[in-house]
């Protein structure tokens, strides 16, 4: 099965760096609650790189470290985005190499310390495929390396509203969309399927914070912008004119200080003994 990216759009690339602007998208916050280390001379992989900002972030973090990273992602628009970045700085230019490639195709000849996978398995169809990808990435971990992937949960759906009709069609995307917004806490289960023995698992989590009128607003600017990219799934979804209501209303209810949203991120960590 061809896997494509379904917000892919222009402004893409420009969403993924507003959003990792935002507090609640720190990678220094995710980074330290885990304690990622990067070691002189170590091969990185980041996987489903998009924009390359976990990329950069490594190399500005870690910069007294010589590694290199083999950052690959199947978007062809953030791809050139992130060359674009990577050509106005020397370190980035030299050290990250950008691949149009999916994790799914990833033989296991060329092997990392490293390998880091952030909000890309919320976009991979099926469990099949994910389990498949989660070998890949397995495969490619040299012994004594670490792996980190990080993706969300409740992050659409959990939303506690008393508007019923918003409720019943936020049910309803969110089974017809082939993105799951759910996934951190299967990820586990989908490692042991794809033969990683559940001692080299460690989850941790860490909330999304939607408290003061600025967090909602900021992340309520994100979600337009993730409709509108996702407006040809949605009118699939829903029709056209329920779809643009659904959008309406979601950002409404998402800015009332009565709703509250309960989200979280999982950043699993595998360690290859
Ligand atoms: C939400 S973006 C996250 C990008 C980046 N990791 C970040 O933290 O901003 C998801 C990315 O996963 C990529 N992607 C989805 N499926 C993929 C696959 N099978 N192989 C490689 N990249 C994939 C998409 O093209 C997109 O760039």
């Amino acid at each position: 099965m061809k896997v494509t990216y379904k917000l892919d759009n222009q402004s893409e690339g420009r969403r993924l760096e507003e959003q990792s602007a935002n507090k609640n998208y720190s990678l220094r916050d995710e980074f330290s609650s885990v304690g990622v280390q990067i070691n002189a001379q170590e091969r990185v992989l980041d996987a489903g790189c998009g924009t390359g900002l976990l990329s950069r972030f490594l190399i500005d973090h870690f910069c007294q470290e010589h590694f290199t990273i083999d950052a690959i992602d199947i978007t062809e628009n953030l791809l050139s985005f992130a060359k674009q970045e990577s050509a106005k700085n020397d370190q980035y230019r030299h050290r990250i190499t950008y691949m149009n490639k999916s994790i799914t195709e990833l033989c296991d000849q060329k092997k990392y310390h490293k390998i880091f996978s952030r909000f890309v398995f919320q976009h991979i169809p099926d469990r099949k495929l994910k389990t498949l990808a989660l070998k890949k990435l397995w495969d490619s971990l040299l012994p004594g390396g670490k792996m980190y992937i990080i993706d969300c949960f409740g992050f659409f759906s959990h939303l506690d509203t008393p508007n019923t009709w918003l409720l019943e069609k936020i049910g309803h995307v969110e089974n017809s969309i082939p993105i799951d917004m759910n996934v951190g806490p299967k990820l586990r289960g989908m490692l042991i399927d794809a033969g990683v023995p559940f001692e080299c698992i460690q989850t941790r989590t860490l909330p999304f914070y939607f408290d003061t009128l600025e967090q909602r607003e900021a992340e309520a600017s994100l979600w337009k912008q993730r409709f509108q990219n996702a407006n040809p799934l949605l009118v699939e979804a829903l029709g056209e004119l329920v779809a643009k209501r659904f959008v309406a209303e979601y950002i409404k209810e998402f800015l009332d200080p009565r709703t509250y949203i309960y989200a979280q991120k999982f950043i699993l960590t595998i360690s290859k003994p």
